[in-house]
């Protein structure tokens, strides 16, 4: 395997991004006591960000998982979405968050929405960790946001390219080689 080289520049450290989801998890605990929520994260990207965010969650819930591509393995959005994997259960009537891990142009976001709506859920809120501050978003309301960050590519804590880096503890901006 040939080396991608190692991203260097650390947007949000392990330290930061505990204390984003430390409040997070505190905020969708006292929002949606009683209610019961399902949360779905969306994989791969999210699944870091879930596993997290849940044990600082003090309200009952359940999660689910998403599996949508849109990126085709590039650093743009394609601005295509696919379900590669569905729910295992109905959201009927179920207060829905989903959880997200990065909201670039919010294209993929705006689909999911699209689809879940029409399943009927008694509420469907976003939680993103990141949000890129671009020139034209989709314009999707996220009810929770961890931070928002420049437009520029980023990797680790669950985020990748080409399926690499998500193991870094860590978010940090990455230059892909474009020769590559
Ligand atoms: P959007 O549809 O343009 O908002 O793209 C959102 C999806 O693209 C996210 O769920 C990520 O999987 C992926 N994505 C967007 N920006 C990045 C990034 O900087 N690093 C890694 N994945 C990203
Ligand atoms: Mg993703």
């Amino acid at each position: 395997m040939n080396t991608i080289g190692k991203p260097t520049t650390v947007v949000l450290s392990a330290e930061e991004i505990a204390g984003i989801v430390a409040r997070l998890g505190a905020e969708i605990s006292r929002d949606y006591e009683g209610r019961h929520p399902v949360l779905i994260s969306l994989l791969k990207g999210g699944v870091i960000f879930l596993a997290d965010l849940i044990r600082q969650v003090t309200i009952p819930h359940h999660i689910e998982f998403l599996q949508v591509s849109s990126y085709n393995g590039s650093t743009a959005s394609s601005g295509r979405v696919k379900i590669l994997n569905d729910l295992q259960v109905s959201i009927e009537g179920r207060h829905v968050l989903i959880v997200e891990d990065v909201v670039d142009t919010g294209m993929t976001l705006a689909y999911i929405v699209e689809v879940l709506k029409l399943r009927n859920p008694a509420s469907l809120e976003i939680c993103a960790l990141l949000r890129k501050r671009i020139a034209s978003p989709a314009g999707i309301p996220l009810r929770y946001l961890g931070r928002e960050i420049p437009d520029q590519f980023v990797v680790g804590y669950g985020l990748d390219y080409r399926e690499n880096f998500r193991h870094l503890p860590f978010i940090a901006a990455w230059e892909p080689d474009p020769t590559r």
